[in-house]
């Protein structure tokens, strides 16, 4: 029968190759499976492992000398490297650690004190200024790039766009807070639905939040519905919960109001705690989907 006969057969050959040339195979196997195994789990790790990948990068920014191209008329004969973050992907938010000087954030805050006024709400239909006191207790003021003879703002701005990369005159002028303690901004959505708002010009794409002070306690920006969290109906729009970003001078915050499609990203709810102590200091640029007429860079 046929299962005898292969069963005589490797008998014959066992007996033929004798023990030593067993032995040497094993040998073989084992270092085969055991490089084998290495070499496979190596190619895995760059792939799917968070770490080395991470070092990969670390490493692209460090030491690659780059070849440049010859560039557009306005574009650069250089590299931007600006670190970031991601915080979440819902919303889409990004943190740029070290995105200003100190210098630059005193100088915009010098600039802003002489202005601030309380700040005010964009209304929805029906809703009155009365109606809507105590949602935003900061107060602000809106300084315009071209407008600070000092160049911080120019300086930011530009550094912003490459940020975002999003042309300048997409952005609305700087809006710069200053929130004292117990002032807040109860959560909202810087995009303007139509349905509320009426039909609009243009829209907010995104909001960037350059941080100009520290704050020792509170002050948060919170984005109540990070991940899903919170969408039940039960949120306070007073609660300081979800993603917390801790406000940090000279950092910046990035997150985007929109989806890639033009919809509104609901989980882009954000407000800003109560400062608990010390002061809140922010300056923000509110970039738009169609070019800003009133910018004058
Ligand atoms: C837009 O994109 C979001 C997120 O991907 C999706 O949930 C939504 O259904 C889209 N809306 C339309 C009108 O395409």
């Amino acid at each position: 029968m046929k299962s005898k006969t292969v069963k005589g057969n490797w008998s014959l050959r066992t007996k033929k190759f004798g023990l030593p040339s067993l032995f040497f195979i094993c040998v073989f196997f084992f270092l085969a499976g055991f490089f084998g195994a290495s070499l496979f789990s190596e190619s895995q790790e760059k792939v799917y492992y968070p770490r080395p990948r991470a070092r990969l990068l670390d490493s692209a920014t460090e030491e690659t000398e780059y070849n440049l191209l010859t560039s557009g008329e306005s574009g650069d004969n250089s590299i931007t490297l600006i670190p970031f973050q991601v915080l979440s992907w819902k919303p889409r938010a990004l943190y740029f650690p070290n995105f200003a000087s100190a210098e630059q954030c005193e100088t915009i805050i010098d600039i802003a004190k002489e202005g601030l006024k309380p700040s005010t709400l964009a209304l929805r239909n029906g809703e009155t200024e009365e109606s809507t006191k105590g949602i935003r207790t900061s107060s602000g003021v809106f300084i315009s790039a071209a407008e600070d003879k000092t160049g911080t703002l120019d300086v930011i701005e530009e550094k912003i766009a490459r940020a975002t990369r999003i042309p300048r005159n997409h952005g609305e002028a700087f809006n710069i807070l200053r929130y004292e303690i117990g002032q807040k901004y109860a959560s909202h959505y810087d995009a303007f639905n139509p349905a509320e708002y009426g039909p609009q010009k243009s829209q907010r794409i995104a909001s960037f939040l350059l941080y100009l002070s520290d704050v020792p306690d509170g002050g948060e920006t919170m984005f109540p519905f990070e991940n899903g969290l919170n969408m039940d109906g039960s949120y306070n729009y007073e609660d300081c919960t979800g993603l917390r970003v801790r406000p940090r001078r000279g950092d910046g915050l990035l997150f985007y109001s929109l989806f890639p499609n033009g919809t509104i990203d609901p989980t882009s709810l954000h407000g800003s705690c109560p400062v608990i102590k010390g002061r809140k200091w922010v300056a923000t640029k509110w970039i738009r989907d169609q070019e800003q007429d009133d910018h004058d860079v």
